[in-house]
C-alpha cells in the first residue's frame, strides 16, 4: 500500500497520504445549522485521512434544504466549526469544507422562516425530501433568480469561503454535482434561462466558474477544490449532452490553478470521467465512487489519480488509513443510523486497535 501512504501537495494543501475522506451529510447539526461537539469528535476520529472533506454545508440561509445539515453564514456556525477544525488539527489532520447550496432541492420545513428556495428558473425538482416535521415532502417550487441575485449568491459563496478560513478550515470544495444549485444551472430542465446563464453548455457552466473564481479570489486558488460527477442525474437533472458540459466545465478551469479536482465516476458509460479529467485538468486529481483499498492503490500507482476518496468505508472505519496500511478487514456500516440523531452509528464505530483491546479485555 506504499503508493497510498505517500504525502502530496495539492496547491496549498499538504496531504500526509493519498486517502481522502469524501464529504458525507450525516444530519447531526441542530436546527440552527450549528456544528457541535459530537461532530468534532466524529471528524477527529477520522483525522488520519490525508484530507477530510467535511459534509455539504450551506453558504447562506437560502442554501439550506435538508434537515439538520450545517451552514457557515452565522457567528455561531463559524464558532461551531472551529471546534471541529481544532480537533482535527490537534490530531495532525487536514480538513476542507464542502460548500453546498441546495437551490431548488429544498423543502421549507427544513429551512428557517423567512428563507427562500431559489433556482435558475421557477421549475420544481421532481423529487421528495425527508423533513423532521412532516416526514417525506415534495421540494418547494423555486423562485427564479434575477441576474442581480445570482451575483449576490456568488458573493455569499465568497463570504462562506472566508468564513471557512475563519473557522479554521484549510480550504473549501465547491459541491458541483448531485443536482444542487451549480448543477441546476447546468441542467436543461432546471435552467430555462435565456440570458448568459442559460442555453449553451458554456452559458450553463458560467455560474460554477464565477463561484470558483470568487472563492479563489477570496482565499487563494490553492485552497479551493471542485467536486463534479459528469452525467449525474440525481435530483432530477437533465442534460442531453453531459460530455459537452463536462468539457466546457474543464475548459473554464484552465489557468485557475485550483488546489484539486474531485471527480466521481460518470453515470454514463460513454464518458470516462477520470481519463478526461486527467487529460484536461493540469492540477491534482482525486477520484471517487466504489473504490476498495486494492483498486485505490492501482489507481494511484498507475497515475490515473493523485488520491482516492472513500465515502461509505469511512462511516464504520474511522481509522481507514491504518486499516488499509495494516491490511485489516473493513467494518460494515449500519444504514439505519446514517442520518439519525445521536452518537449511535456516528461516533461509536471503534478503531481496530480499540476493538483488539476489547477482544482481549
Ligand atoms: C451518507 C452519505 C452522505 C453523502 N453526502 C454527500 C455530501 O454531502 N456531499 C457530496 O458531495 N457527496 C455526498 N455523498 C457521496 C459520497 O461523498 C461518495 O461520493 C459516495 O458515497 C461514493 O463513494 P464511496 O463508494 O466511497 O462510498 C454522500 C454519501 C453517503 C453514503
Amino acid at each position: 500500500m506504499q503508493a497510498l501512504m505517500q504525502s502530496a501537495r495539492f496547491g496549498e494543501l499538504i496531504l500526509t497520504n493519498r486517502i481522502v475522506m469524501a464529504p458525507m451529510t450525516r444530519s447531526r447539526s441542530d436546527a440552527s445549522a450549528v456544528p457541535n461537539a459530537q461532530m468534532a469528535e466524529y471528524y477527529a476520529q477520522r483525522a488520519s485521512a490525508g484530507m477530510i472533506v467535511a459534509e455539504g454545508t450551506a453558504p447562506s440561509v437560502d442554501g439550506l434544504g435538508y434537515c439538520r445539515t450545517p451552514a457557515i453564514y452565522s457567528i455561531a456556525q463559524i464558532a461551531g466549526w472551529r471546534q471541529v477544525t481544532d480537533a482535527v488539527h490537534a490530531r495532525g489532520g487536514q480538513i476542507v469544507l464542502q460548500l453546498m447550496h441546495c437551490g431548488r432541492v429544498a423543502n421549507h420545513h427544513n429551512k428557517p422562516v423567512g428563507s427562500r428556495t431559489v433556482g435558475p428558473s421557477a421549475v420544481a425538482a421532481e423529487t421528495e425530501l425527508f423533513t423532521d416535521t412532516v416526514g417525506m415532502a415534495p421540494t418547494d417550487k423555486p423562485e427564479a433568480l434575477s441576474r442581480v441575485e445570482i451575483q449576490q449568491i456568488i458573493a455569499e459563496y465568497r463570504q462562506a469561503a472566508l468564513n471557512a478560513r475563519l473557522a479554521g478550515f484549510d480550504g473549501v470544495e465547491l459541491h458541483c454535482t448531485s443536482g444542487y444549485l451549480p448543477m441546476q444551472f447546468m441542467s436543461e430542465n432546471a435552467n430555462q434561462r435565456t440570458d448568459e446563464y442559460g442555453g449553451s453548455p458554456a452559458n450553463r457552466v458560467r455560474f460554477s466558474h464565477q463561484v470558483l473564481a470568487a472563492m479563489a479570489d477570496a482565499i487563494g486558488a490553492g485552497r479551493v477544490g471542485l467536486r463534479f460527477c459528469p452525467s449525474n442525474r440525481f435530483n432530477d437533472i437533465a442534460d442531453s449532452d453531459p460530455a459537452a458540459t463536462f468539457t466546457e466545465l474543464l475548459r473554464g478551469l484552465r489557468g485557475m490553478n485550483l488546489a484539486y479536482l474531485h471527480i466521481m465516476r460518470a453515470h454514463s458509460k460513454r464518458i470516462d470521467a477520470f481519463a478526461q479529467a486527467r487529460e484536461q485538468f493540469q492540477g491534482a486529481l482525486i477520484i471517487n465512487d466504489g473504490f476498495e483499498p486494492d483498486s485505490a492503490l492501482a489507481a494511484v500507482e498507475s497515475g490515473m489519480a493523485d488520491a482516492v476518496s472513500f465515502g461509505r468505508h469511512y462511516i464504520a472505519n474511522p481509522d481507514l488509513v491504518e486499516r488499509i496500511r495494516d491490511g485489516v478487514a473493513l467494518a460494515e456500516f449500519d444504514r439505519k443510523t446514517l442520518y439519525s440523531l445521536g452518537a449511535q452509528g456516528y461516533t461509536d464505530y471503534p478503531a481496530y486497535r480499540e476493538s483488539l483491546q476489547e477482544d482481549y479485555a
